[in-house]
């Protein structure tokens, strides 16, 4: 997803330094923006100059030390607390005080994740939850931790309306509201497979065709990741302690066998389709 956000925020007119541990995949991560904005061209909806000029603001980089001037941090990391909250403390000791620090996290808490940096950077510390394609899809969740400022919450809806994205708030528990509500479908879905009512195209079929849904529940958790959907039915489970959450055994098969959707080419189905 960081990439698809380095993309919103560069269209805006904001420069910004797209960080990965490893150079070439942020700069991988740079010429999928190209390409994406490279089909807007094609269809006429921006201009090449426009493209070169959105492109040009996005920088890639492979040093922390680059937030060292920055009025933003966005972090799109693996959905795994430890990993979050440790990326957290180093950007901490980097980014300037008047930096607002937002994750994209999809079920952890803030306040959890928030704990990691300094306390006087706890009011500028909030949610922002996007949502596959970034480019495409006009909403964010933000997530209010219980030390969350005002003019952060101010400063999130400003920068959400320059996007063309619409907010919504949720409180600060499991898998705030949209993965809360998203989850039990796809973990029923499986279910379904599993117990053998259907078959995978069957089933997502009934949900596009019969609920006019864009992807059924099965494409959509490929499109996802299922190491992704996994992680946050863990959380909510964990969290929520209610069984409409819990991981079914089909998903956490393929997880362990390393099909993790679309990105590996094998999930629920096999990559490219037919
Ligand atoms: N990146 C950027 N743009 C993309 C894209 C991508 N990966 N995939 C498609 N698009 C753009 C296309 O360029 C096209 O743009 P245009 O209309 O301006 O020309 C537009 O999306 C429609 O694309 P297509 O016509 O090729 O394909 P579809 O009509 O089948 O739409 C889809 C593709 C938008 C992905 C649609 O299937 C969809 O809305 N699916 C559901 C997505 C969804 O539910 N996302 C939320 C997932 S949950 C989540 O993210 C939260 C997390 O915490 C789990």
């Amino acid at each position: 997803m960081g990439h698809g956000i380095a993309q919103v925020l560069a269209v805006t007119g904001r420069t910004v330094a797209l960080y990965e541990p490893e150079l070439s995949r942020a700069e991988a991560g740079r010429e999928r923006i190209a390409g994406n904005l490279g089909r807007a061209v094609d269809k006429g909806r921006l201009t090449a100059t426009e493209r070169d000029a959105i492109v040009e603001r996005i920088r890639p980089t492979a040093e922390l030390a680059d937030a060292a001037d920055v009025d933003l941090v966005i972090e799109a990391v693996f959905e795994d607390a430890a990993v979050k909250t440790g990326l957290w403390a180093e950007i901490d000791r980097v980014a300037p005080a008047r930096a607002i620090f937002a994750s994209n996290t999809s079920s952890i808490s803030i306040d959890l994740l928030a704990a990691a940096v300094n306390e006087t950077r706890r009011p500028r510390f909030v949610g922002m939850h996007f949502f596959s394609p970034v480019p495409v899809m006009p909403l964010i969740e933000m997530i209010r931790g219980s030390a969350t400022s005002d003019d952060t919450d101010a400063a999130v809806r400003r920068l959400a309306a320059d996007m063309g994205k619409q907010v919504i708030v949720s409180a600060d528990r499991p898998g705030f509201i949209v993965n809360r509500i998203l989850m039990p479908f796809l973990v029923e879905a499986m279910r379904a497979l599993e117990a053998g009512v259907g078959t995978a195209e069957d089933i997502d079929t009934g949900a596009r065709i019969g609920l006019n849904h864009p992807m059924g529940p099965l494409e959509l958790a490929d499109f996802v990741g299922l190491d992704v959907c996994l992680g946050i039915m863990r959380v909510l489970h964990e969290g929520l302690g209610e069984p409409q959450f819990a991981p079914p055994r089909v998903l956490v098969e393929l997880v362990e066998a390393g099909h993790l959707g679309q990105k590996t080419k094998q999930g629920f189905y096999r990559y490219p389709r037919d």
